[in-house]
């Protein structure tokens, strides 16, 4: 086997929750009336929740203190929420799912390498809470993707080495934070448009024809 481990990128890859993160920011963005689109969004994938904020409000004509910018991100995180309460198991595609379950049976270690500090409950929404031999995420980390710190710590709770791990991704952020680790990335979406991995999928099922 070339890889003993998969690393996954969570929103935007398990879930799309890529698209709650798009909504919970335009409406922060109609409010504070700064232009937002898909195309600015696109920029947000992988980016931790502070870094995204930035993107924002890049062009919103004063500069703001760090608590009126922490506000501004605990109400999108707000928005965010609400949306994530009404997932459930049924909000896993079912191509992931077969994905993952055919990936065990093949005796893959399998973990999680998000930016997202809402991980854990988005994990347990959609009825995955324990699946995964190791979680990394936004709550483990200092420096976000393209860093690879999150990917590194997530090979090393799984008991392996870098080069042994093939991360996941729909962020170019992502597939460039795989590399910085020494790691392969297989990328789906944004990132796979781009042609920024090693292997540029149209479908997650793909993943089985690489193992
Ligand atoms: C990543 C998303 O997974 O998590 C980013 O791609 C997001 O768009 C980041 O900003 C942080 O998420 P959260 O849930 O901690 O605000
Ligand atoms: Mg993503």
């Amino acid at each position: 086997m070339k890889y003993q481990g998969m690393i996954f990128d969570l929103d935007g890859v398990i879930c799309f929750t890529d698209e709650y993160h798009y909504q919970a920011w335009k409406r922060l963005a109609d409010e504070l009336g700064v232009a937002f689109d898909r195309e600015k969004n696109n920029r947000l994938r992988g980016v931790s929740r502070m870094a995204s904020l930035d993107i924002v409000l890049e062009d919103y004509p004063e500069p703001l203190a760090e608590a009126e910018k922490l506000a501004l991100a605990e109400q999108k995180n707000e928005t965010y929420k609400t949306l994530l309460a009404q997932m459930s198991p049924a909000d896993l595609p079912e191509e992931v799912k077969e994905t993952l379950w055919a990936l065990r049976r093949r005796g893959l270690k399998l973990a999680i390498g998000s930016s997202s500090k809402n991980t854990p409950f988005i994990l347990q929404q959609l009825g995955l809470g324990g699946f995964f031999d190791a979680v990394s995420d936004g709550n483990n980390i200092t420096n976000s993707k393209p860093d690879p710190e999150v990917f590194l710590k997530a090979a090393q709770m799984l008991g392996l080495e870098p080069e042994q791990c093939l991360v996941v991704e729909d962020a170019i952020a992502g597939a460039e934070a795989a590399h910085r680790g020494g790691m392969d990335a297989a990328c789906v979406g944004d990132a796979s448009n781009a042609g920024a991995g090693d292997y540029n999928l149209s479908s997650i099922l793909d993943l089985l024809e690489i193992v």
